[in-house]
């Protein structure tokens, strides 16, 4: 029988589901596939993974045309396949990454790993904290966003069965690089802006729980060690809307409340 394995990074669930999605198209097929959250992946046995399944995917979410820290982490980390191996890589998006599910090609060639095919899925949106790109407001545009990425999904895995391989992303480099360079030059503050507020916090250290990137302590209250992936877990998934971006405390009533995704099946807490 044949064996795939789906490495992913998820904030609110969208690439999650995507690779959920995968998995069960593959499975279909008679391919056993494994779907495995980066957060709780000890990387002796991710080498493991890679070096045994006959197809490797690498899913994770698109910000500002970049890949999140910890999926970058996770791949510098991993170690070299040294008779090399050929993978795929699929990005979740609202909207737009030029090459984002390309871009980081290199540094996956360094260990071995060449990516055979690229995609980019569009999900909903889930930069809740920017009102004029905030998520989908209702239900019916997000089950419509959702239904179209499933049959993108379903057709891109059955072209890929087919040995239908594309590289979508890679000659829009410049296209990723106009929203790449403002990101990055802005990372290092956006990822200093996440907060609480102390009225709401009943310190269930929910957030620190979800944090993929140890930037929650959970003293008192909650406190931010500077080093925010931006993933939106702790944002989305504070019980009490506690989590605040740029020190403003979140009115749900006025801004609606955070994306998560509506699949319940999504359980970041058990991610870790
Ligand atoms: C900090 C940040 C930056 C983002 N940048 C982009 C972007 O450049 N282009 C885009 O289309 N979507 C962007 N998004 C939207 C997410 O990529 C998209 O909603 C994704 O499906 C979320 O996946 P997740 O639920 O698995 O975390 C961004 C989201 C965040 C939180």
């Amino acid at each position: 029988m044949y064996k795939a394995v789906i490495f992913y990074f998820s904030g609110t669930g969208n690439t999650w589901w995507v690779a959920d999605k995968i998995k069960k198209q593959l499975d279909s097929k008679n391919i056993n596939a494994d779907i495995v959250s980066i957060d709780s992946v000890d990387r002796k046995k991710a080498n493991w993974w890679i070096k045994t399944a006959d197809l490797v995917f690498f899913g994770w979410p698109v910000y500002g045309s970049d890949l999140p820290e910890p999926m970058k982490q996770f791949i510098d980390g991993l170690m070299v396949i040294n008779k090399g191996k050929h993978i795929h890589t699929f990005c979740t998006q609202m909207m737009f990454s030029g090459d984002g599910a390309w871009l980081y090609h290199k540094n996956f060639e360094d260990k071995g790993l060449i990516i055979d095919s690229a995609v980019h899925f569009i999900m909903p949106s889930n930069v809740s904290v920017l009102r004029l790109l905030g998520p989908p407001k209702s239900d019916e545009k997000i089950a419509k966003i959702m239904e179209k990425c499933g049959k993108h999904v379903e057709k891109h895995v059955e072209g890929l069965l087919m040995g239908k391989v594309r590289i979508q992303g890679k000659h829009s480099g410049l296209l990723g690089i106009l929203q790449r360079v403002p990101y990055r030059l802005f990372f290092k503050r956006f990822r200093n802006l996440v907060g609480v507020d102390k009225s709401l916090c009943t310190r269930c250290g929910l957030c620190e729980k979800l944090c993929p990137s140890a930037n929650i302590k959970m003293n008192e209250y909650p406190e931010f060690a500077g080093q925010c992936a931006l993933c939106m877990r702790c944002y989305a998934f504070c019980p009490e809307y506690a989590i605040t971006y740029k020190g403003r405390p979140r009115n749900v009533e006025k801004k609606g409340k955070p994306y998560i995704l509506h699949d319940k099946r999504f359980k970041p807490a058990m991610l870790k």
